[in-house]
């Protein structure tokens, strides 16, 4: 058939096609396959789809009804293409860390986009979930699509990724890759590859190395809508009813700057132009292909397209600054000496605390930044979980004015600039004049990797 009533009836079908040259030494299959050939640009659109047919059915969207979801994006997208096509209004809760390409792709289609503060408590009111539920629920014909805990949204897997896989492989898929956001694609497909195959595949999970579900500590990392961050204030972590951890044999944990550097070779020596979590899926893949012989059949998923990270994975200058590209331009900040270990406080530490240990410890260092505590002595402090500053010198007045046992949180100096390891020396004072700082804190792999001061940086410039 090529004439189609419906852009809907699209949605699905998606190709294989096997990775040639990251496959160097590799002797295993590896075969990616494309969700963002969907309509909507990504794997969200089965789940869009399915989950808006099921509630038409069951009578909890009706004609004149409003659709509205909290999404990192490509769900809302599916939505509001589907709403678009079914006559919908849509409201969608983003994070406000999203890429600012998929905010103004959900605009285009004439979704209505709340933006709210990322990383908040899970029960906080403006945490995007909770501010979803209260949207929907005060809307007139409103309905939640809650993809994470839509059963229809695994069903949407089980019922047409898994069956494509197998198809098109004549039944050879061994093993299956995936990334875990709400579990809908991992849960779906490898139900039915595990089911039709009699178990023989095995279901392989890619998760962000401080993701929760691999038994990180749940602090930030840099792959967009793969994984499950944990603020160290939310009370009781819980996992999406999407996701059934049971299908899944592995789970790989892999390091943000193996993703991103995936993504950048996927790019330039596959012609694939994807986003962060095809990244993290691919170096997952590959991790799992390595220990196989040519008799395997690695299948992995890749969600999305790259065009909707131009500003992050794809731009130099974004990886410079957090720190994952480290180019072989001279007078590089990462290679200046200044990385090594830096002594924090959390905001909840008294300041007559801070003070010793500005005394003791943390003697000499210039600033003291306050962060979220973490749990995980493993991972460094994310650069989004450095909440404010403390000068040691003005400790002693701070502690005549507000007394010793008064928490840091409220006297800190809001963050201070994070210059990352791949950007040059002259870029680094560069962006310390524009930011009138004598201080700023230097960023390996989007972590806190140690402190940069200005008389550092005209000693090296
Ligand atoms: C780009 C991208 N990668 C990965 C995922 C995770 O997929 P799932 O929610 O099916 O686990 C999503 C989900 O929104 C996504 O948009």
């Amino acid at each position: 058939m090529s004439v189609h009533d419906s852009l809907l009836d699209l949605i699905g079908g998606t190709p294989l096609v096997r990775l040639r040259r990251l496959t160097d030494g590799i002797t295993a299959r590896v075969l990616l396959k494309l969700e963002y050939l969907n309509p909507g640009g990504s794997v969200k659109d089965r789940a869009a789809v399915a989950m808006v047919l099921d509630a038409e059915r069951s009578g909890a969207l009706a004609p004149g009804g409003t659709i509205v979801e909290a999404t990192s994006g490509n769900t809302g997208i599916g939505l509001a293409q589907v709403a678009a096509v079914r006559g919908y209004r849509i409201v969608v809760v983003v994070p406000d860390t999203i890429a600012v390409e998929k905010t103004d792709i959900l605009r285009a289609y004439g979704a209505d986009v709340v933006r709210t503060k990322a990383g908040l408590p899970r029960d906080h009111p403006d945490h995007v979930s909770e501010l979803a539920g209260r949207i929907a629920a005060e809307t007139h014909g409103g309905w939640l699509a809650d993809q994470y805990d839509n059963g229809a949204n695994p069903a949407a897997h089980r019922a047409t990724t898994g069956p494509e896989i197998w198809a098109d492989t004549g039944g050879s898929v061994t093993h299956l890759v995936a990334s875990i956001g709400t579990g809908g694609t991992i849960t779906g497909t490898g139900e039915y590859l595990t089911q039709v195959s009699d178990g023989r595949v095995q279901v392989v999970g890619a998760d962000p190395v401080t993701s929760v579900y691999n038994g990180g500590d749940g602090s930030p990392f840099f792959v967009e809508a793969a994984g499950h961050y944990l603020h160290p204030d939310t009370p009781k972590d819980v996992w999406p009813l999407s996701y059934h951890p049971e299908v899944v044999d592995h789970v790989e944990a892999v390091p943000d700057r193996e993703s991103v550097t995936t993504v950048r070779r996927l790019a330039r020596e596959e012609g694939l132009l994807v986003g962060g979590s095809s990244g993290l899926v691919t170096a997952a893949a590959l991790r799992v292909a390595r220990g196989l012989g040519p008799e395997h059949t690695v299948v992995a998923i890749l969600p999305d397209s790259g065009r909707a990270y131009l500003s992050k994975y794809h731009s130099p200058q974004w990886l410079r600054r957090f720190g994952f590209l480290d180019d072989d331009r001279p007078g590089l900040l990462g290679d200046a000496g200044l990385a090594g270990p830096v002594h924090t406080v959390t905001t909840e530490t008294s300041l007559a605390d801070a003070a010793a240990l500005a005394a003791g410890a943390a003697r000499g260092q210039a600033i003291v930044p306050v962060v979220l505590p973490r749990r995980d002595p493993r991972f460094a402090t994310a650069v989004s979980e450095i909440l404010g500053v403390l000068h040691p010198a003005s400790l002693a007045a701070e502690i005549a004015r507000h007394g010793p046992h008064t928490p840091v949180g409220g006297i800190a100096g809001p963050p201070p600039l994070a210059l990352g390891t791949g950007e040059t020396v002259a870029e680094a004072a560069a962006r310390l004049d524009d930011d009138r700082a004598a201080h700023a804190v230097l960023v390996r792999d989007g972590r806190l990797a140690g402190l940069v001061s200005r008389s550092d940086l005209a000693h090296r410039g």
